[in-house]
């Protein structure tokens, strides 16, 4: 490997994790240099976007139709762990279909039985309807071959917990409409229409004794599957092929509800805030920090303009912010990167998968990083250099750790807006901070359980934005199977409602 060079000054990061190499031609190094800044999140910056956020929750809090929806789930605890029975759980939202059925067991233990199911490119963007279709007969195969309850020997329909990881505007726990379609699904004739009814529908139209009671974000599973396993849970979050979070709100910290027949009693209810759609208003109030790399990927999206938060952090984003940035140094004059050859991988649009840079990150040495970079790229070993390794990992790191740290101010914004935690640099708050104790964060998806450093690189944004005691008090754990299981407590929240 390449000998240490003296440390460079003026700009960071060039870099973190191996040792900048010393043949490093000038003009790569320059620009590189003029890529990095862009990338930089300094302490005072992720707290004028933590603040931006809060202003967000807000102004989504009072009305209805803002950009970070912070939609009312109706879903009005959050579990204790001594639930119990056996429900339906089907889960949209991200590369898989699943099919469960959860036996909650009452000690905060539960058993499951799971079958995926592919959900194709046609379905995600053909008919809604051949879509519900493809998930009624899902369902229906899960009985038929995994189930251990046999709908035909019930005399009451199966109760089936939708967890449907779209922002679906609620009217009711069983009832909402699709507000719009985010992470590459755009299935027509959905939008606008009520989820819980369509899926409704499929199963009518089969004849089948199953009935959906409640339409679940992830983000709401989430956080009921860690209530109901550790006991307490005051954020649920996902970090995977997208991004969002559902936290418990005071009835009387949500205006837009005032007059609603289901919270006369006050209380607390389930928000899910939808944050992948923060900062979409950008040109008003832009604080992220947009790149030229993040402007083409947003342009070349299917959704312009539209999840802007989702877009800088979430795994289906990611690969792509870096095969822009590794073909603008393909095609720099003189080539940065592997002498100005391309391949395949890196040609095609969403080509490079988030898991490439993952592998990237998790190699120690550089002959190791060259390894992943050549198969994960498609390129022949011969054809990447150490130099060529090194900045392939320069620049996955820059786009990982901004990803990783954005994240710390959305779980920022949680703690400060529950009043767990106080923003540094922004003064008191009006309220009270609660005595901290330990604050539990239940999270899911990819980029949080498989990507290298990404707590930790999210606890270092946490800690510049609500101090090392909040920041030491916030336990992250992995909320496992929670789409299954959080719309398993979810219907059985439904029924509760539906025979009191
Ligand atoms: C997208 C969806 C949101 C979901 C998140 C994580 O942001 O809009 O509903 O929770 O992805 O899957």
């Amino acid at each position: 490997m390449s000998p240490v060079p003296k440390p460079h000054e003026s700009v960071e990061p060039l870099v973190a994790s191996l040792p900048t190499p010393a043949d490093l031609p000038d003009y790569a190094r320059k620009t590189l240099e003029a890529i990095a800044p862009g990338f930089k999140l300094t302490d005072d910056r992720l707290r004028e976007i933590t603040h931006s956020f809060l202003h967000d929750f807000e102004l989504g809090l009072s009305k209805y139709g803002e950009p970070m929806a912070m939609i009312p789930t109706y879903v009005t605890g959050v579990p204790n762990g001594k639930e119990t029975g056996t429900f339906l759980a089907l889960d949209l939202g991200g590369t898989n279909l699943r099919v469960c059925e959860v036996k909650l067991l009452g000690n905060h233990k539960f058993e499951l039985r799971q079958q995926k199911y592919k959900v194709s490119d046609t379905l995600k963007t053909g008919e809604a309807v051949a879509l519900f279709n493809y998930m009624a007969d899902s369902v229906d195969a899960f009985l038929t071959e995994r189930a251990s309850i046999d709908p035909n020997q019930q005399n009451e329909d199966l109760l089936l917990g939708f967890t449907f990881s779209f922002p679906v505007e609620q009217t009711a726990l069983a009832r909402g409409e699709l507000l719009t379609w985010t992470k590459g699904f755009s299935a027509k004739n959905a939008v606008g229409h009520d989820v819980g009814q369509l899926l409704q529908d499929a199963f009518d139209r089969r004849h089948m004794h199953v009935k959906c009671v409640a339409i679940v974000n992830d983000t709401v599973g989430t956080l009921m599957t860690r209530a109901y396993t550790g006991g307490d849970c005051l954020l649920g979050s996902i970090f995977g092929t997208g991004t969002n979070g559902a936290y418990v709100e005071d009835i009387s910290r949500i205006p837009k509800l005032a007059g609603h027949p289901a919270v006369a009693n006050g209380g607390k209810m389930v928000i899910n805030c939808e944050w992948g759609a923060f900062n979409n208003t950008a040109g008003l109030r832009t604080v992220l920090p947009s790149t030229p790399f993040d402007n083409k990927l947003d342009r070349e999206s299917i959704n312009v303009r539209k999840q802007a938060f989702e877009k800088f952090i979430s795994g289906m984003y990611q690969g792509e912010i870096l095969r822009n940035i590794l073909l603008t140094l393909v095609d720099h004059q003189p080539p940065i990167l592997f002498k100005g050859e391309s391949s395949a991988t890196l040609n095609k649009h969403y080509g490079l998968d988030t898991a490439v840079m993952s592998d990237v990150e998790n190699a120690q040495t550089l002959a190791d990083v060259r390894t992943a970079v050549s198969a994960g790229l498609g390129l022949p070993l011969e054809s990447v250099s150490d130099l060529d390794a090194w900045i392939v990992r320069w620049a996955a790191e820059m786009v990982a750790t901004r990803a990783a740290k954005l994240s710390g101010a959305a779980v920022a914004a949680i703690l400060v807006q529950t009043r767990h935690a106080r923003l540094q640099g922004y003064g008191d708050p009006a309220e009270p901070i609660k005595t901290p104790g330990v604050m539990h964060v239940g999270v899911d998806g990819s980029m949080v359980e498989f990507y290298p450093h990404f707590e930790e690189r999210l606890r270092s944004a946490l800690r510049a934005l609500v101090g090392e005691e909040a920041e030491k008090a916030t336990k992250i754990g992995m909320a496992k199977d929670g789409s299954g299981v959080g719309a398993a407590l979810c219907a059985l929240q439904a029924m509760k409602q539906l025979t009191a």
